[in-house]
């Protein structure tokens, strides 16, 4: 496979590394804008792949004609939240940056699949889809999924493959947590709970990012290590289900709305129609809430361009 990492700085750095170390990646190229960043990181990555007699290809490189012909394209071009801000508040700086690649890299990457990263990873999913006319998911609440299963493991003192369920919705402060999926040893929550409750777990999902933006001043190795294993059930076809965001048309617009989805050399079907009927309303709701504040910044950025 022939990846494109766009942006590398702290969270394209993690993923270019667990995606090449996952074997994923016969060519690996890292795009940035910052001068040298790509080519040194190219070095660093060189010196790590030399360790394992891996054979990928890595190209660092300031000039998008050196992106041509990738299978993959993921973009992490954009800027963080910093402590305090909503993921949200990052809206029309990094949507101007994915409009500007939505017209630059379709031309040299006939057929690429499209993985959105950048915040607010849905939208900008649905800007760059917009605009690009090509096929892109959002990372999405595959991100919260993982982090729901680990905070249950932990405080039930079970091994984490013990645990299922996922998240889904928005990527942030309005995920849904399914609980109708969450299961520990194959029981449902309710039964296993022990005291630990529901607003517990959903305060964490969507608490502990911020969390660790504020004393590490950003987060790089879980999301990378989830956004790497997209990669993987791509690359290798597993047909894994994950809780990505996948295109959808609502009231004219596309929108991006993550629910778990069979994640393969094809993306879908998604669980969405087996879904019980309280989850679905609640999936339904996050799309209309989601359309309500993308379009009313959508309008917003395109009076403004
Ligand atoms: P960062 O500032 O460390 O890196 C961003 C990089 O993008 C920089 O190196 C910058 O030069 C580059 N960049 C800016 N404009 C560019 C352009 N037009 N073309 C190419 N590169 C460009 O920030 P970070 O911590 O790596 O986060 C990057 C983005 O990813 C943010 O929006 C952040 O919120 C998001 N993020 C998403 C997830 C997720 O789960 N989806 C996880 C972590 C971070
Ligand atoms: C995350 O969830 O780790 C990312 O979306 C980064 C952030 O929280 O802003």
């Amino acid at each position: 496979l022939k990846v494109a990492f766009i942006g590398v700085g702290k969270i394209g750095q993690t993923i270019a590394y667990s995606v090449i170390f996952d074997g994923l990646a016969k060519e690996a190229i890292l795009y940035d804008i910052i001068p040298e960043l790509p080519e040194k990181f190219e070095h660093e990555l060189r010196h790590a792949i030399a360790t394992r007699g891996l054979d990928t290809e890595v190209i660092g490189t300031n000039s998008l004609d050196d992106v041509n012909n990738a299978d993959v394209i993921l973009i992490m071009a954009g800027k963080p939240r910093k402590p305090g801000m909503s993921r949200r508040d990052l809206f029309v700086d990094n949507a101007k940056i994915q409009i500007d690649l939505a017209q630059k890299l379709p031309p040299r990457n006939p057929g690429a699949i499209y993985i959105m990263v950048a915040n607010p990873v849905d939208m900008m999913a649905s800007v760059f889809m917009r605009f690009s006319k090509q096929f892109t998911i959002s990372t999405g609440d595959q991100v919260e999924t993982m982090r729901l299963r680990s905070f249950i493991a932990k405080k039930l003192k079970v091994p984490v493959n013990k645990v299922s369920g996922y998240v889904a919705g928005e990527h942030g402060e309005d995920a849904v947590v399914l609980w109708s999926t969450v299961k520990v040893n194959g029981k449902p929550f309710d039964e296993v709970a022990k005291g630990l409750s529901k607003e517990e777990v959903e305060n964490y999902v969507k608490s502990i990012p911020g969390e660790i933006i504020r004393v590490m001043g950003g987060t790089t190795w879980g999301p990378a290590t989830i956004i790497k294993d997209i990669v993987r059930a791509i690359a290798l076809n597993e047909g894994r289900v994950m809780s990505i965001a996948t295109p959808r048309t609502y009231q004219g617009e596309i929108v991006h709305i993550s629910v778990p989805t069979v994640v393969g050399a094809e993306i879908g079907p998604s669980l969405e129609p087996v879904l019980p009927q309280a989850d679905k309303e609640r999936l339904n709701k996050a799309v209309e809430d989601f359309y309500k504040v993308y379009k009313e910044n959508l309008d917003h950025l395109l009076q403004t361009i």
